[in-house]
């Protein structure tokens, strides 16, 4: 199963979900790849890989440009990562050219989903971070995606941006990829103490799931970032771990049940 993590809105959470959640997932034994389709490359950085050190030209930018794809070639840029079953096609900056390399190529929306056809069977769950733009990143990203989770800092549960976001999925189901489904909202950066903002979390906005798990703030997010570590690894104690650990059973219980359906 594919899955973007998006939102166009900046700093809510997306790269913090991608790895934690890649994380905790590996931990329940599942195999994941995480594909970094940010030039900040915010993941690749979370997931242990120095962006400033990898070898030119070898990153997920260079499958997008790639006109003759081969899985021995995608499997060449895919790092095995130091947290076992979690691998990475990873991002630089370079990837930032990727808007105006790729304006002319041939089905530009679709250049993600042909790698991912590649590898997708070998994966448990295969996770995309997202820029926070809708840019032709995000677009390759949720065409090459089944389902979508929403990252959402409280406070904008009724924001013109939230519904600016659901539309455009809306618009992208209805043009480029009629079977993206959006499995749900996950509430990040949840502080406990702002009882004024947290008071109503909503179980559903605009007829869409809120995830049970929130995931509250935590200080050692950071810390595990500054070590450049997944936060389940970093310190399965902490309140994030803990809730990644649930929010990640959370998504694989869903998950099932939609391929149910
Ligand atoms: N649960 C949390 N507790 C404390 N800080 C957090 C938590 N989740 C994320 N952060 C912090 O919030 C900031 C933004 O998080 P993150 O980079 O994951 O967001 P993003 O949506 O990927 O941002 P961008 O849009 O720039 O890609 C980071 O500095 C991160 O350390
Ligand atoms: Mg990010």
């Amino acid at each position: 199963m594919i899955i973007s993590i998006f939102n166009q809105k900046g700093g809510v959470g997306k790269s913090t979900t991608v790895t934690s959640l890649a994380a905790a997932m590996t931990k329940l034994g599942k195999k994941v790849l995480v594909v970094d389709m940010d030039p900040q490359a915010n993941s690749t950085l979370g997931c242990g890989v120095d962006d400033e050190s990898l070898e030119e030209d070898s990153t997920i930018f260079r499958l997008l440009k790639e006109p003759r794809l081969y899985k021995d070639l995608i499997e060449s840029l895919i790092i095995e990562t130091q947290y076992g079953n979690l691998h990475l096609l990873a991002s630089d900056i370079s990837l930032s050219d990727a808007e105006i390399v790729l304006a002319n190529a041939m089905s530009r929306e679709h250049l993600l989903s042909k790698v991912l056809r590649f590898v997708e069977d070998d994966y448990d769950y295969i996770l995309i971070d997202c820029p926070p733009a809708l840019s032709l990143l995000s677009l390759n990203a949720l065409v090459a995606s089944d389902k979508l989770i929403i990252p959402l800092k409280p406070g904008y549960f009724s924001s013109k941006a939230i519904k600016h976001l659901l539309e455009t999925v809306n618009r992208i189901q209805e043009n480029l990829k009629p079977d993206l489904r959006i499995l749900g909202i996950l509430i990040t950066q949840y502080d406990a103490r702002k009882k004024d903002l947290n008071e109503s979390l909503p179980k559903r906005i605009l007829d869409y799931k809120v995830f049970e798990t929130h995931i509250r703030v935590d200080a050692q997010v950071e810390y595990a970032q500054e070590n450049m570590m997944p936060i389940p690894f970093f310190n399965g104690k902490s309140k994030a771990s803990e809730d990644y650990m649930n929010f990640a059973e959370e998504v694989i219980v869903d998950g099932k049940k939609e391929r149910q359906w």
